[in-house]
């Protein structure tokens, strides 16, 4: 049994106050309650728009560093992106592109559990497949995906109501926990 607490940090790819994602995301988090959980919120990253002249000009904002620490300092990551356009929201790419300019490893090597909602029937399948195959460059173990689709339908209240979908996510979290219990920033 491990008797130190984890570090599970949140975020939602939005910068929405009204977020989809990320009350999906406090959802799994409420999972967690004998851990240390912290639900980011983007709009406290929000820095100029990335550009290889501003960064010439301001160098890298602190903000960029702050995210990037909040991460390497959580023994887990647990998100859900927003989609745009069938990508990531302009919010959060963003971020993703000042804190690649810090370096790659921008997760810390950390177990995630990657979701996405949307209100339509996909889920916001498409930015989950970018985030999937771009995320263990960024130094995520990706451990489990979900994607809840046609949010507004099967999610009331704070919580899941389509039964299948609720036990797929459950499942997918116990799995998820095991695998921080196990892993390389597991805390003994
Ligand atoms: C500019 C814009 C583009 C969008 N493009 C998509 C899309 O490509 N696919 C999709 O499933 N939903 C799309 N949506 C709907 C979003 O999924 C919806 O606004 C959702 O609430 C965003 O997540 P959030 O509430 O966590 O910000 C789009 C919404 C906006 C405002």
């Amino acid at each position: 049994m491990n008797s130190k607490k984890n570090r599970i940090t949140g975020f939602a790819g939005s910068n929405s106050s009204q977020s989809i994602n990320r009350k999906l995301v406090q959802y799994a988090l409420d999972s967690f309650k004998d851990d240390e959980t912290e639900l980011l919120d983007l709009n406290d990253f929000e820095m100029p728009l990335y550009s290889k002249d501003r960064e010439k000009e301001i160098g890298i904002p602190e903000k960029a560093h702050l995210f990037r620490r909040k991460m390497h300092e959580a023994n887990a990551v647990i998100c859900s992106m927003a989609e745009n356009n069938r990508s990531y929201t302009a919010a959060f790419k963003n971020i993703l592109d000042w804190c690649s300019r810090i370096d790659l490893n921008i997760y810390g090597q950390n177990p995630m559990l990657l979701m996405s909602t949307s209100p339509g029937k996909y889920g916001g399948q498409n930015v989950m497949n970018t985030a999937k195959s771009f995320f263990p460059k960024c130094g995520a173990e990706i451990i489990e995906t979900f994607s809840l689709p046609s949010f507004y339908e099967n999610f009331k209240e704070g919580k899941i109501t389509d039964e299948a979908l609720k036990d797929e996510l459950l499942s997918k979290i116990e799995s998820f926990k095991s695998s921080i219990q196990h892993g390389k920033k597991a805390k003994n």
